[in-house]
């Protein structure tokens, strides 16, 4: 049953991807469509937000895609993203989960697709790495910035664009953040690293 959660999940964030309108977005929803027919494996997790995620979720203003997520919770392991240079105590704010992908609950090539719930007054400072990169935000208005450009809000539903390599950031505010990103191209995670 769980399963069937999860899958509805995958479908509704191919759905959201294939909506994006760039190759890397069709192809994240190519291998998400996919997934669904490929077996579950269980990963060690290192966090356990289930509060956090919870009031994310439960949001008045979260995107439907919200409800998917909470319904197949159980299936979900996150763990503190640690990439280089982030200070100790914005990890710990931090928790990611890859879905779909060479590291993910479900295997694939190519792409990478997961979620990341971060709390309230988290500042995630601006970084790069080699993956081109599409967020969906699902819940929490956040401060965005990409390329240099000024912090822009970007609410529940929004779909925000980081070309590989493009430096960008985002701080949240007063609620916490819960979105779906997607790399495409060079998936490697080590490339990340905080602007220094
Ligand atoms: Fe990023």
């Amino acid at each position: 049953m769980e399963r069937a959660s999860f899958d509805g999940l995958l479908n509704a964030l191919a759905d959201a991807f294939a909506g994006e309108g760039r190759p890397g977005g069709n192809a994240a929803a190519t291998a998400l469509r996919a997934a669904r027919d490929r077996p579950y494996r269980a990963m060690p997790g290192t966090s356990e937000p289930t509060d956090l995620l919870t009031a994310a979720c439960t949001h008045a203003d979260a995107f439907p895609v919200a409800a998917s997520v909470m319904s197949c919770a159980p299936l979900i392991s996150w763990t503190n993203w640690e990439g280089e240079g982030l200070e100790a105590g914005v990890s710990s704010n931090l928790h990611t989960a890859e879905l779909v992908g060479p590291d993910g609950h479900i295997e694939a090539e190519g792409v990478r697709v997961g979620l990341l719930v971060s709390d309230k007054a988290t500042d995630y400072p601006v970084s790069r790495h080699s993956g081109e990169e599409t967020y969906l935000v699902i819940s929490g208005t956040a401060e965005w910035t990409v390329d240099g450009g000024p912090y822009r809000a970007h609410p529940p539903g929004t779909l925000i664009h980081h070309p590989a390599w493009a430096p960008h950031g985002r701080r949240t505010l007063a609620e916490p953040f819960l979105g779906a990103w997607r790399w495409s191209g060079d998936l490697d995670l080590s490339s990340f690293s905080v602007d220094g």
